[in-house]
């Protein structure tokens, strides 16, 4: 079935957010590099790597239903952060506006009947869920460290460890 002009716009507009979040990810990491915070810019890379994957699922799925792609432009991530879980907080911030992208397209999806898009956008309503918890943890995280420099090394350890167990 085809679909309609609408939903392609919105599913185009999906993959922008999601190479946005590349991109956004890309300068958080950026920021830690530079800050030889190099566990948690190994972290933020691999998330970043993983929403370019998003964008591409997204991708791959206006082919399959031969819809056009339609490239729009991104937006200039922020790149002044005032501590690392400026950086988190503001990813999760991110992370919950486009929760609320999925979700609204979600319902519309369903209120037209459109049944294989829900069933398409369910994936990202549970990666969505995962990507929030794994924010918030590292808030909490970098809550409890509060300016001492041994925990936050530990902590950055940890992020390192992380990014290379998702690597497999
Ligand atoms: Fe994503
Ligand atoms: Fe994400």
């Amino acid at each position: 079935m085809q679909l309609s002009k609408d939903l392609i716009q919105n599913l185009n507009e999906q993959l922008n957010r999601e190479l946005y979040a590349q991109y956004f990810y890309l300068v958080i990491a950026s920021y830690f590099f530079e800050k030889d915070l190099d566990g948690f810019g190994e972290f933020f890379l691999k998330q970043s790597q993983e929403e370019g994957e998003h964008a591409m699922r997204l991708f791959h799925y206006l082919m399959e239903k031969g819809a056009p792609f339609h490239p729009l432009p991104l937006e200039i991530p922020p790149k002044n952060y005032e501590s690392p879980l400026s950086c988190f907080q503001t990813a999760r911030e991110y992370e919950e506006k486009i929760s609320l992208s999925y979700y609204n397209l979600l319902k519309k999806a369903r209120d037209l009947g459109e049944f294989d898009v829900e069933e398409f956008l369910w994936w990202y309503i549970r990666e969505q869920r995962e990507e929030e918890a794994l924010m918030e943890t590292w808030i909490a995280r970098l809550s409890h460290a509060g300016n001492d420099p041994a925990a936050l090394l530990l902590l950055d350890k940890e992020a390192r460890k992380l990014a290379k167990a998702s690597d497999s």
